[in-house]
């Protein structure tokens, strides 16, 4: 099955060459003497125009009645355009359609729609130009995310998305069970009531796992689906979303932040190099600074500072935030915001956060009040990402999770590692649907990911 896609056929432009496309029309527009039609195959943002003359022999019968959503396969030659804004056109030898788009009731009209309606038809809007993009710009993310990890000698490991353990200890967690005609079958009582012989939920994180696998191989990474049963109904949070998680034996907190702040900076030269035509598009319709802020990315270092100079900071600001400052509380969006905005206007890691609103895992600081934690604050965003250096000492470690509770039984393995080889080490977490907000400035979560899972919606 061998075709053109408009993406190639655009970059290479020998003349006169006989090509066939497969896409969808996008509009069709008539003159006197022919008909000029758009068809996008996906490949690229771009249009391909062809022209269909009235002597094709389905010219009445069939192109005259084709509207926008139809499928179409045209053949044709490859000829300069005389037309601004574009290098070629295709004359049309002929023209099949695949199957026909009722224009009464097909929802994509050539005029903009919201992002909001477009959520409500999640089966027809990667055919918008911007979802379109932001498929191409998620997808070429993604090969990056590996192309960095490999370049730096990291192992991808596959952690599982059915857990029995809790990472972030906050409790909110996805239950797994298995219909009761299949427990009923099994005859052990513990499997009677849970199909693994306990209770299960869908992972919120790799990261326990990973830090399995990076005391084994030094340096790894995982790259899936995790999964947030909080009730967040914001522009920035997903129920269901992609987490990058890179785990390193032999780490301290200085270096961990090393690595983010490269990998930040890798990921937008990525997407500046591979996806200049689709990020032009958010530049143009979304955000007129984008690449100002881009920039800021690749060209600056990033600034670091404490939770406690943070907080000070806040409070001296003057600026009257909805949530007060205090020290020893999180820091809300909108102070993670005030922070690289106003008062750095670049991105900021902020460490050493006290451990009473930090998880189980984050070591624990010679102050004996905060953990060497790292949040990545960023514009228009806030938290990007989260990470940590890991606690080491086996008694420390111990002292923390029954100081929070936790049955330190079932995190036996966990502290294994602290039993057998410890070492330091550390990794975080990038939020990857936050990091497409961030480098295409779309401001809801929910138009970066291709079928958004929240509270009260789950399409499909
Ligand atoms: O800060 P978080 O909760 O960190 C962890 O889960 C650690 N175990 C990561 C690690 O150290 N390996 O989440 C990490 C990032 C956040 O900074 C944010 O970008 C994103 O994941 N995130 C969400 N993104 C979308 N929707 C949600 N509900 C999110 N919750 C967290
Ligand atoms: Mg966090």
């Amino acid at each position: 099955m061998q075709y053109n896609r408009i993406k190639d056929v655009l970059a290479t432009e020998p003349l006169q060459q006989k090509i066939e496309v497969r896409g969808w029309l996008r509009t069709r527009r008539n003159t006197r003497d022919f008909s000029f039609l758009e068809i996008n195959d996906g490949s690229c943002l771009a249009n391909l125009q062809v022209i269909a003359t009235p002597d094709l022999a389905n010219y009445e019968a069939i192109v005259l009645k084709l509207h926008t959503g139809c499928s179409l396969r045209v053949t044709g030659e490859l000829q300069e355009s005389p037309a601004k804004g574009q290098k070629v056109e295709l004359h049309a030898g002929t023209i099949e359609v695949y199957g026909w788009a009722d224009p009464d009731v097909y929802p994509l009209q050539k005029k903009r729609h919201s992002y909001e309606f477009l959520r409500t038809i999640a089966h027809l809007r990667p055919r918008t130009n911007s979802l379109g993009a932001l498929a191409r710009i998620r997808s070429s993310l993604s090969h990056g995310v590996h192309q960095f990890f490999r370049e730096q000698g990291f192992v991808n490991v596959h952690t599982p998305i059915i857990t029995t353990i809790d990472c972030e200890g906050a409790g909110d967690m996805f239950k797994v069970v298995a219909p009761s005609h299949t427990l009923q079958e099994k005859t052990d009582a513990a499997a009677n009531t849970h199909f693994f012989g306990k209770p299960a939920n869908l992972t919120v994180s790799g990261q326990l796992q990973a830090e399995v696998y990076a005391m084994a191989l030094g340096k790894v990474y995982t790259f899936g689906p995790t999964f947030r049963a909080e009730n967040s109904n914001t522009s920035r949070h997903l129920a269901e979303f992609w987490m990058v998680e890179p785990e390193m034996a032999f780490c301290d907190l200085a270096e961990n932040m090393d690595l983010a702040e490269s990998f930040l900076k890798y990921l937008v030269h990525h997407v500046l190099e591979n996806d200049a035509q689709d990020l032009q598009l958010f530049a143009k319709f979304i955000d007129k600074k984008l690449y100002a802020k881009l920039q800021m990315i690749t060209d600056k270092p990033f600034c670091r500072i404490s939770y406690t100079e943070a907080v000070n900071m806040l409070q001296k600001s003057g600026k009257n935030f909805e949530f007060p400052v205090q020290w020893g509380t999180d820091l809300q969006a909108e102070h993670e915001r005030y922070l690289c905005e106003e008062i750095f206007d670049q991105p900021v890691f902020v460490i050493d956060y006290p451990k009473d609103i930090k998880p189980f895992y984050m070591r624990v600081n010679d102050d004996n009040r905060t953990v060497a934690a790292m949040d990545l604050l960023v514009p228009g965003i806030g938290e990007i990402i989260g990470g940590s250096q890991r606690e080491e000492r086996y008694d420390v470690l111990c002292t923390r999770m029954k100081e929070m509770h936790l049955n330190l039984d079932e995190y036996r393995w966990y502290l294994d590692l602290r039993n057998f080889g410890t070492a330091p080490h550390a990794g975080f977490g990038l939020g990857f649907e936050r990091f497409l907000q961030f480098v295409t400035s779309m401001n809801n979560i929910r138009d970066v990911i291709p079928f958004p899972r929240a509270p009260g919606s789950a399409l499909y």
